[in-house]
């Protein structure tokens, strides 16, 4: 029989595209979203490109006898818990919001998969729970740092609580995968990222620049202590990040207690090569100023991808041509993402 996994925020960006890997790889797929801040149009894509779509559920993670339901009437193996909110400029302004969906959310889960006995869980993290690394790469042995925002804050408590958790029951299983800056789009052009408002993330702005629904790009700052002055980063292509939590789901039916694992390339990028790539993949010039730096950003983070290699057998085999080229066709063919 197929194995059947709960995507919880699987019509969101990085939920959609590892719901698709999912279904291409022969698993049955629920997905739970509340459609906060994605659009159900995103599943119909899977199921243009490959057939099949998951079975979906509108609703909160935040809510038991939703996941009770899902739990009652579908013989889940595993969970992929995407569910949560990621803006770290609103979450400083909405604590209490990012709290109660990123903190609640998955004791909430937790709590649920307790009672249906499930406890086999990959968890998106983030590589803000490392703060300002005082080294690069970035490996996971390395302390988790101070974040600078209640979102990335809520990432950190959520992995304390599941790490509690796991100790106080060996029955569970559980991945941290802390995602590096995840980007790109599906190859076909027809999924990708499709944020709300003004994007805050560097790629997604970029994409907007070219495509003249934004005038400009603010570049913030360039007297980093790195080669060009511009902050560098560990960009990985969204569908590299699938793979991984599909490795990452292999995994865990071996293991028990909390594994974690850098989902990263090893590389890092300025802003400047980052412009200068996404020049290339659109053939058009980005406008751009230099302004001052964003408070809470640091100087450069790239992950150490060997411990993901050696134990999941993955790395990202996706290049920076790739994420732009990528990033470009789908902006291109859906200037107004899903709402086109
Ligand atoms: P996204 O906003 O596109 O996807 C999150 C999905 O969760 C959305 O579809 C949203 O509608 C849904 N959701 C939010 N709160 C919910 C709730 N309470 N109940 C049910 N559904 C809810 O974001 P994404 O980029 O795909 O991120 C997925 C996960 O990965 C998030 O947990 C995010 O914090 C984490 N992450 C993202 C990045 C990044 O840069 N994109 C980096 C590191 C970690
Ligand atoms: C990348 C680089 C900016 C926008 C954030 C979250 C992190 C994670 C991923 C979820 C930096 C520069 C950006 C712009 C710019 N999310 N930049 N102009 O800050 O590494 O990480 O998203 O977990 O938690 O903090 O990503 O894409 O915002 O920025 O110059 O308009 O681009 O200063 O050097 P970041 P980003």
């Amino acid at each position: 029989m197929q194995k059947k996994i709960l995507v919880t925020g699987g019509s969101g960006y990085i939920g959609s595209h590892t719901t698709l890997a999912l279904l291409e790889a022969g698993f049955d797929v629920v997905v739970l979203d509340n459609l906060c801040n994605s659009s159900i149009e995103s599943l119909n894509r899977i199921e243009n490109i490959c057939g099949k779509k998951p079975d979906f559920i509108e609703g909160d993670v935040r809510d038991e006898q939703t996941l009770d339901k899902i739990f009652a009437t579908n013989e889940i193996d595993s969970v992929l818990h995407f569910a949560g909110l990621k803006a770290v400029g609103e979450s400083v302004n909405n604590p209490l919001t990012y709290y109660s969906n990123n903190v609640v959310g998955s004791l909430t889960l937790c709590k649920a998969m307790v009672r249906a006995n499930v406890f086999k869980l990959v968890f998106s993290s983030s590589a803000t729970v490392y703060g300002d690394p005082i080294e690069m790469p970035v490996r996971e042995d390395f302390p988790t740092g101070t974040p600078t925002n209640p979102y990335g804050r809520s990432k950190l408590i959520a992995e304390e609580i599941l790490q509690d958790l796991a100790k106080s029951d060996s029955r569970w299983s559980i991945a941290l995968l802390r995602y590096f800056n995840p980007v790109g789009a599906h190859e076909s052009g027809t999924m990708g990222e499709d944020p709300n408002g003004i994007p805050s993330n560097l790629v997604p702005y970029i994409s907007q620049v070219a495509i003249e629904q934004l005038s400009k790009l603010s570049v913030y700052g360039r007297d980093y202590p790195t080669p060009d002055g511009t902050g560098v980063r560990d960009y990985i292509h969204v569908q590299d990040l699938a793979e991984g939590h599909l490795s990452a789901l292999n995994a865990i039916d071996e293991k028990t207690g909390v594994n974690i694992w850098n989902l990263g390339t090893g590389v890092g990028y300025s802003v400047l090569e980052m412009i200068q790539a996404f020049e290339v993949a659109c053939g058009r010039s980005i406008p751009y100023q230099v302004v001052d730096r964003r408070t809470g950003d640091i100087a450069e983070c790239w992950a150490a991808p060997k411990k993901a290699a050696e134990e999941l057998g993955w790395t990202a085999k996706r290049d920076l041509s790739d994420m732009m080229a990528d990033t470009w066709r789908w902006q291109k063919r859906n200037p107004t993402g899903y709402k086109s």
